[in-house]
Parts: structure tokens; C-alpha cells; sequence
């Protein structure tokens, strides 16, 4: 009998030196860097340089990478109405999936009949980096009936990102908690939305497919969707004091409390630490200590209860909030960060491929014969 390994867990499916994940020492290190050195010492451009060219930049390297990404922030009319065509009844990542894909078809450099060069693709790669943030903020404030806001140029990718939503750029505690969300959200082996950008690019279609599918992939709940539902659950939940009892109710109901448990890490996710401090400065900054016992609260219940951790997505949903972002921006958030691990993994699938296609094992019917009035034939 073939051994089925559900959800390919456990299953090495190719090697990587993008990013590694050791879950008995709960750490996890991008081109052999710790993420949380990373998250203390660098911003996202350089993590973004770090993860698609293997080493960190240099400051000629860096401002060459900051120039190019500042020069391609902007979208034009074409993209805005098309945002503006989308039902505000969708989520914001119908949106983003939607606009890449439009992306990759006003592209003229993808040849049709295969995927673009390295270097072509790193460019491209720096472009999606550039833009989404542009294109989320501008439907963030459609969705609040606001006009989109210009980027601006002179200020870092974090700064303008938070000005193009909000109209200032906001505390610096705050600029910096939310740049330490993006580089933490930055990459993650070959988690369920990364293997699929994988897959797609391993039958050598193009990056804007493999980008697709990948938001595709992180919308679930199960993965990035569940920083969203973190935030839900908070609100539901209502009082920190509530907490303990909603989730036994939970619990007892057989359901799933979002933001706890990971496939790779059973003793804690290692971004989490780094981001509840984060969490807690942005919780200074806007008096936010009703959620910060809340977040206390479920994770000492969870963890009498159950024994698991939280992952990422558990500070990360509350930090959001009290930064001001709606709930439903909150994966966006994600691929404005994962769009730098997605392209640096279609890079290196691209450069080493093999076709992903896996074998099942079939358990329908055993064959049988087909009958038709007079017989086959
Ligand atoms: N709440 C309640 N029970 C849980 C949870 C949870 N969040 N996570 C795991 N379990 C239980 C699960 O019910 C199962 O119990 P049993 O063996 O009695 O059936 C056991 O733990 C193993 O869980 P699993 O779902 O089989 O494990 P997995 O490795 O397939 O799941 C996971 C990983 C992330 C899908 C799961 O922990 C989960 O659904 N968590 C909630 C969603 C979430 O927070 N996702 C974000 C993941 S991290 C960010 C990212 O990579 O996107």
C-alpha cells in the first residue's frame, strides 16, 4: 500500500536557498540570516535585495534598488479603473490577484511561449514590489470612499505606503512596526501559496500566472487569510475577560481558533516574539492595551487548553488593527511583503526546473465496462 502523505506534509519536495525553516529550534533564517536580526537591523528593501540576490546589498546596491522601486510606484489610469470596475462587495484580494493578472497581460516582454529570463524576472519581480502597495492603498480608500493618494517618492517603502492610505505618514513606532511586519511576512519556504507560484512556474508559464495563483493560494484562512480572522474572532470575543470561555466554546465545538498552530513549527512560531513586540509598541503609540490582554488572554487559554502556540498571523491581525488598516486589507498587507518571496522562489524554480506532478492514488470505482444498447462497439 502507497504511502499518502495528506497535504504533503512532512514531504521534502525540492531544495531551496532562499529561506529555512528549522522547527526544533523554532528559527528561521532568510539567505542564512535570522529574521528577527533582520527585522532589528535592516528595512524591507534590503530583505527584498537579500532574498532575490542571495547576499545583502551594499549602499550603491541599495540606493540603485530604492531609485528603481520609487520610479515604478505609480499606476495609471487603465489600473485605477479597473480597481474602480471591481464590486466593492469583493475582497481586496480579488482585487490584487486581479490587477497582477492585467499586469501580466499589458506586459509585451513576457514571451508567450515561455517564462522570462532571470534577470527579466528579478525586474519584474521589483515592479509588482513597487506597485501593489500603490494599488491596495488606492482601493483601500475607494473602499472609504476616499480619492487615492499619489506616491511619493522621497520617503521609504514602508512611509509612503502608510501615507498613501492614511494622508501623513504616521509615528515612527508605528512606520517601524509595520516594517517589521513586511520583512516577518517576507518569506517562508515553501509554504501552500509559494509552492503554488512554484507549480505554475514549473510548467514554464509566466511570473504574472505563478503571482496569481500564489494570492490565490494565501487568501485561505488557512494561511494568510488568518491574520483577518484573528482580528474577527478579537471583536467577536468583544472583552479581554470573555476570552478564556469563547475559546472552550471553540474548542468544544471542534472548530479551529485562527492564529494558533503551524504545520512546520509545533513548539511556536519564531517571527511571533519579534512581532508582539511590535504589537505592543504599536499598542503604546495608539492605547491599545484592551487588545494586548486580549492577545494574553487567548494565548494562556489556548495554551491550557491545547498546548499550541500562536503563529505570525496572531500579533500581526491586532497590529493591523490599531494601526488603523480594515480588517479585510489585512492579507493585502501580506502580499505587499510575500511578493518578494514569491519571485525570489519562481527565480529559483525557474533556474532549476523540473515539472511539479505529483501521482495519487485512486480509490474510485474499479474499471468497469461500459454498456450500451447492442454492446461496445
Ligand atoms: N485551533 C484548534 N486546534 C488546532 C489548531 C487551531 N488553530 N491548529 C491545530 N489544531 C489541532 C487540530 O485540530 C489537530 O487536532 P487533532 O489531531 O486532534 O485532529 C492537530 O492540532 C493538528 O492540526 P492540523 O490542522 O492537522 O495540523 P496542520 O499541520 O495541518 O495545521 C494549520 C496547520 C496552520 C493549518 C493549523 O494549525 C490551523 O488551521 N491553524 C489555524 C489557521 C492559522 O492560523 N493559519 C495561519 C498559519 S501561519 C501563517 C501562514 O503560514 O500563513
Amino acid at each position: 500500500m502507497t504511502e499518502i502523505r495528506k497535504g504533503l506534509a512532512g514531504v521534502v519536495v525540492d531544495t531551496t536557498a532562499v529561506s529555512k525553516v528549522v522547527p526544533e529550534t523554532n528559527s528561521l533564517t532568510y539567505r542564512g540570516y535570522a529574521v528577527q536580526d533582520l527585522a532589528a537591523h535592516c528595512s524591507f528593501e534590503e530583505v527584498a535585495y537579500l532574498l532575490w540576490y542571495g547576499e545583502l546589498p551594499d549602499v550603491a546596491q541599495l540606493q540603485l534598488l530604492c531609485r528603481r522601486e520609487r520610479a515604478q510606484r505609480r499606476i495609471d489610469r487603465s489600473i485605477l479603473s479597473l480597481i474602480e470596475k471591481m464590486p466593492e462587495s469583493c475582497h481586496p484580494m480579488d482585487v490584487v490577484r486581479t490587477v497582477v493578472s492585467y499586469l501580466g497581460a499589458e506586459d509585451a516582454g513576457i514571451d508567450p511561449d515561455g517564462i522570462a529570463a532571470p534577470k527579466d524576472l528579478l525586474a519584474r519581480a521589483l515592479r509588482l514590489t513597487a506597485v501593489l502597495p500603490t494599488v491596495v492603498a488606492a482601493d483601500m480608500r475607494r473602499r472609504r470612499g476616499l480619492d487615492p493618494i499619489a506616491p511619493d517618492s522621497h520617503l521609504g517603502f514602508a512611509e509612503n505606503f502608510l501615507r498613501m492610505c492614511f494622508g501623513e505618514v504616521p509615528d515612527q513606532r508605528i512606520v517601524r512596526a509595520f516594517e517589521t511586519s513586511l520583512i516577518l511576512y517576507a518569506e517562508h519556504g515553501f509554504n501552500a501559496s509559494t509552492f503554488a507560484a512554484r507549480v505554475v512556474t514549473s510548467t514554464r508559464s509566466d511570473l504574472y500566472s505563478a503571482v496569481t495563483a500564489a494570492i490565490g493560494a494565501l487568501k485561505g484562512p488557512l494561511h494568510g487569510g488568518a491574520n483577518e480572522a484573528v482580528m474577527h474572532a478579537m471583536l467577536e470575543i468583544g472583552e479581554p475577560e470573555r476570552a478564556a470561555g469563547w475559546l472552550r466554546g471553540k474548542l468544544a465545538a471542534e472548530q479551529k481558533v485562527m492564529g494558533f498552530g503551524h504545520r512546520v513549527y509545533k513548539n511556536g512560531d519564531s517571527r511571533v516574539p519579534t512581532m508582539k513586540a511590535a504589537l505592543d509598541d504599536v499598542a503604546a503609540v495608539t492605547g491599545g492595551a484592551r487588545w494586548l490582554r486580549m492577545y494574553d488572554a487567548l494565548e494562556r487559554a489556548m495554551a491550557e487548553v491545547t498546548g499550541i502556540r500562536p503563529n505570525l498571523d496572531f500579533p500581526a491581525g491586532p497590529a493591523y488593527y490599531l494601526m488603523g488598516f480594515d480588517i479585510e486589507m489585512f492579507t493585502p498587507l501580506f502580499v505587499l511583503s510575500r511578493i518578494t518571496g514569491w519571485t525570489a522562489h519562481i527565480a529559483e524554480q525557474s533556474a532549476g526546473n523540473a515539472l511539479i506532478r505529483p501521482l495519487s492514488e485512486y480509490t474510485g470505482v474499479a474499471q468497469r465496462d461500459l454498456l450500451v444498447a447492442g454492446g461496445v462497439g
